[in-house]
């Protein structure tokens, strides 16, 4: 009998993971079940992402660890699939021919026919088309968790930023119609989801393409994301509503105030910066500047009581030099950020900053990695320290990766909370918590009856910079949380 079990690792973002999601819910309409490990599996499935040369590395490692199981069990299939796949298309094959199955970015729903294909096949079956066929959410789905889900709103990405990769992988930017989400989101609700996570690569141009094509009738006074939060605000039993990401050059005041006025969008941002450097900024193609985007951190701040802001920086572009990674220091401290994913410049062939001068010494690169990892990681700390002696309600995820006594949660503003582990902390329930303690990447805190208030800061963001760089930044720093 074959072994129809499945096990999927996914690399990458967001997107990859509901891609995977999908690519799971392909599987289970074809009979397919879960498996715990790829030993076990039947068909062992890597959805992969090339965002940075170390994602890339990662695959061709995994691969490599699945040939003598392979070798062992013929029978074994196995499949890769994403973004890393519509890059190097045929080479993976030719660098791991033990693969079944390669498809790209724009193709799952061919999953099954591809599967049948390599059952005959003695060579890879390799499928990468260069549009998308079908919009995946028409695919089902196996979702990781009941109470949450991603939802996405667009695929693609009309941004030509230089270091980045996406927009080759995934095609130009098509947003979904507004009732489809809607209605998505009401099956979703219908089936025990609380919680979800609108996805795009640029959130917040979501719906110009379709504005272009049908403008309507008269102007509208909101962009068509505020309006889908606004929609999303009127379904009942949905509690959480997240997005990411938008982008600084398209950000609209209508969706800071939908932020604070529809209850159930949560108080958190995630508004990558990628760098504080106004040349920088110019080189990478994003045409904000560092003024526009504190202008926007506080306006966020301003409008959204206990707004949470968190931030993408990559260090070491092409021609960033000492006084660059200054501003980009300099920035973030007067942008107090929340929490921050920082990245080493990683050069992705096909992109325009490959062909830029200045690339900058590995070396280089590490020490500025680090400085801004300590700045960052410091703001974070300060960050949750603000919070201790809130009450704040929680959504509770499950246990604790590290210790089994503990349930883990996370606020409105998204900031993971431990808890004990009592019968009221039971995976997707909504708590509410006093915070007891503080780290840079977590909080502790207890399960009480009292209501959760508003996060009241203790104290202002710090404003002590590198370098003693204080001096001017007093009118570009954002108000301290009300
Ligand atoms: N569409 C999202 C970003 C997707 S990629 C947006 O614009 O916000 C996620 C993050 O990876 C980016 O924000 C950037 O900080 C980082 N990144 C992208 N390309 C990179 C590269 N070539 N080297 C290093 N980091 C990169
Ligand atoms: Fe990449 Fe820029 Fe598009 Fe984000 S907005 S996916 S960083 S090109
Ligand atoms: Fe995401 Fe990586 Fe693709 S970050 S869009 S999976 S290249």
């Amino acid at each position: 009998m074959t072994n129809r079990t499945y096990f999927i690792r996914t690399f990458g973002c967001q997107m990859n993971e509901h891609d995977s999601e999908r690519a799971a819910g392909v599987l289970e309409t074809m009979g397919y079940r879960p498996a715990p490990d790829p030993e076990s599996a039947g068909l062992v499935l890597f959805n992969t992402c090339a965002i940075r040369e170390n994602a890339d590395n990662k695959l061709y490692g995994q691969l490599s660890h699945l040939k003598p199981l392979k070798l062992a069990d013929p029978a074994k299939t196995i499949v890769v699939g994403g973004c890393l796949a519509q890059k190097d298309q045929g080479a993976i094959a030719a660098r791991a021919p033990w693969v079944d199955v390669v498809y790209g970015t724009h193709n799952m729903g061919s999953l099954p026919q591809l599967l049948a294909q390599a059952d005959s096949a003695a060579l890879p079956v390799v499928e990468i088309l260069e549009h998308t066929q079908m919009f995946p959410s028409a695919l089902p789905a196996r979702r990781e968790v009941r109470h949450h889900a991603w939802v996405s709103i667009s695929i693609g990405c009309d941004n030509t930023c230089t270091f980045c990769i996406v927009p080759l992988l995934r095609g130009p930017e098509k947003s979904r119609m507004l009732g489809d989400i809607v209605a998505e989101v009401c099956e979703l609700v219908a089936d025990g989801v609380t919680e979800v996570t609108l996805l795009g690569q640029n959130v917040n141009s979501y719906g110009r393409d379709l504005v272009r094509a049908d403008p309507g009738p008269g102007r509208r006074n909101r962009t068509l994301f505020a309006e889908l939060l606004h929609a999303l605000g009127e379904v009942p039993g949905l509690e959480r509503v997240r997005f990411t990401s938008p982008h600084p050059k398209d950000f609209t005041s209508d969706v800071f105030a939908a932020m604070r006025d529809v209850p159930n969008v949560c108080e958190q941002l995630h508004l990558p910066l990628q760098s504080g450097s106004d040349r920088i900024l110019r080189r990478m193609q994003r045409s904000y500047r560092s003024s526009r985007y504190l202008d926007l951190v506080a306006e966020a701040r301003a409008t959204i009581p206990g707004v949470a802001i968190s931030t993408d920086v990559i260090v070491g572009f092409p021609g960033e030099t000492e006084d660059d990674f200054d501003d980009t220091l300099r920035v973030a401290g007067a942008a107090a950020f929340d929490a921050a994913f920082t990245f080493k410049y990683s050069k992705r062939p096909g992109t325009a900053a490959v062909s830029l001068d200045g690339h900058v010494a590995a070396a280089v690169m590490d020490q500025r990695f680090l400085r801004l990892a300590e700045l960052t990681r410091s703001l974070s700390a300060a960050s949750h320290a603000r919070q201790v002696g809130t009450v704040q309600e929680l959504l509770i995820e499950g246990p604790s990766k590290t210790d089994p006594a503990r349930m883990s949660g996370r606020t409105r503003e998204n900031r993971l909370v431990h808890v004990p582990a009592t019968a009221a902390a039971r995976p997707g329930a909504l708590v509410n918590a006093r915070l007891t303690d503080a780290a840079a990447h977590y909080l502790l805190g207890e399960v009480t009856d009292a209501p959760a208030g508003r996060a009241v800061p203790t104290a202002p963001p710090p404003r002590t910079l590198p370098d003693g760089q204080n001096g001017d930044l007093t009118a570009v720093l954002p108000a301290a949380r009300p």
